[in-house]
């Protein structure tokens, strides 16, 4: 694997590119500050646009190492930033990272996080040549089960009660998926 970076990709509706700190207004009006996004998620919404001006701030102090891969989704159309894809903890020896994404609720249910996924699954397997990418998420969270089945990430286990959501206080099922190299290579070649 050689680390190449959050470089700037392109889909037929989307460009994902770097987060800057300017973000801040856009993030925070579309899904930053909502409890529906965050509702699975490992974080809560942002009270305060404060709060999100001060992440972003250090999303972008990141990028000083080319071994994050962190972008921002914006929409052609309009150019508007509506969501947020991430490989973290990217492994040199074992070449693994995980998956981590989210999106506001007015872009939801129109194939456009599987269009994002595909495309950073793309990425790290052909370009930069990561080995295995994981996935997890609540059971009940339909929609990101979809995405990560859509773009080839396989079942590998449920988790019992392993998550509390910060939203609810709920503990919840987690599902465990993953991604090979050579999975990513045999779908994607037939095509
Ligand atoms: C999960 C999330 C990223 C899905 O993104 P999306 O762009 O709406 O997903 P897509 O439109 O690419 O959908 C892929 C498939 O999932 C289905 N799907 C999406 N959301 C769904 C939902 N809430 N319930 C049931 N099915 C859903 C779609 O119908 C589609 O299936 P199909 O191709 O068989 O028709 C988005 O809902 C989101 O940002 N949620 C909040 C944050 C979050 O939960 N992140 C994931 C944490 S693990």
């Amino acid at each position: 694997m050689e680390h190449r970076g959050t470089k700037v990709l392109e889909t037929a509706r989307l460009v994902l590119r770097p987060w800057k700190q300017s973000d801040a207004e856009e993030a925070f009006a579309n899904w930053m500050s909502d409890p529906e996004v965050t509702k699975f998620l490992t974080w809560t919404p942002h009270g305060d646009i404060s709060v999100t001006r001060a992440l972003l701030k250090t999303w972008e102090e990141e990028y000083a190492s080319l071994a994050v891969y962190h972008w921002a989704i914006v929409l052609k159309e309009g150019n508007v930033l509506i969501g947020d894809i991430i490989v973290m903890h990217a492994d040199d020896y074992q070449e693994m990272g995980e998956l981590g994404y989210c999106m506001g609720k007015a872009w939801w249910g129109k194939g456009i996080m599987t269009e994002a996924l595909s495309e950073v699954l793309r990425y790290c397997f052909e370009e930069v040549g990561f080995y295995r990418i994981d996935g997890t998420h609540a059971a009940k969270n339909i929609g990101s089960s979809r995405v990560m089945e859509k773009c080839g990430l396989q079942y590998e286990g449920t988790r019992r009660s392993y998550f509390r959501l910060l939203s609810t206080g709920e503990r919840v099922d987690i599902v465990q998926r993953g991604i090979l190299r050579e999975d990513y290579f045999a779908k994607n070649s037939q095509k």
